[in-house]
């Protein structure tokens, strides 16, 4: 179901979380984090796929969908959906208390740091496939919903201040997606 600009941003995600795999093999070679790497892919998870992409999510998309109004199976997969959002911002949240500790030479900060590397690459996937392929749920039927994605930029306010930003990101993490 989600069209415009949310398929092109899921793909930008799964490049993401193939950068957490490379880093996280590295990890496993070396015993060491890449505190700059740890960095821009915080920065990635807050800004680009929190703030700006779950914004869409939560306040365009389910927005349209609550003044449909929807069917209660489709409000359930919404609330799962916010759940699951709520949940990747913890596990990122926790990757830079790890990432910080790291810095300051814990001895149990590497382990913190590759638990939440690995739970956001194994999160990832289950959720956009759900979003992709399963939402909202085709039982009952959605005939007759129609989502002006358009809006998407007008309709949050904020998400034009962090739009520079959020480009930025994009093609920051695309370049890493190139690197070696
Ligand atoms: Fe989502
Ligand atoms: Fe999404």
């Amino acid at each position: 179901m989600p069209t415009g600009q949310l398929m092109p941003e899921h793909r930008l995600i799964e490049r993401m979380r193939a950068l957490l795999k490379r880093e996280l093999s590295r990890i496993q070679e070396t015993s060491k984090a890449d505190q700059r790497f740890i960095e821009i892919a915080i920065d990635f998870f807050r800004v680009y796929t929190d703030f700006c992409h779950r914004g869409k999510e939560e306040h365009v998309l389910f927005g349209e969908l609550e003044a449909w109004p929807p069917f209660p199976e489709h409000r359930a997969m919404m609330g799962e959906l916010i759940q699951e959002h709520a949940f990747a911002l913890e596990v990122v949240k926790g990757l830079l208390e790890a990432k910080e500790r790291y810095g300051w030479g814990s001895s149990e900060a590497l382990a913190d740091i590759i638990r939440a590397m690995n739970t956001l690459s194994a999160f990832y996937p289950a959720h956009i496939e759900k979003e992709d392929k399963h939402f909202p749920p085709t039982d009952p039927p959605t005939k007759g919903i129609s989502i002006d994605y358009s809006m998407f930029a007008c309709i949050v306010p904020a998400l034009m201040v962090l739009y520079p930003r959020h480009s930025l990101i994009a093609v920051l993490v695309n370049n890493l997606c190139r690197a070696p």
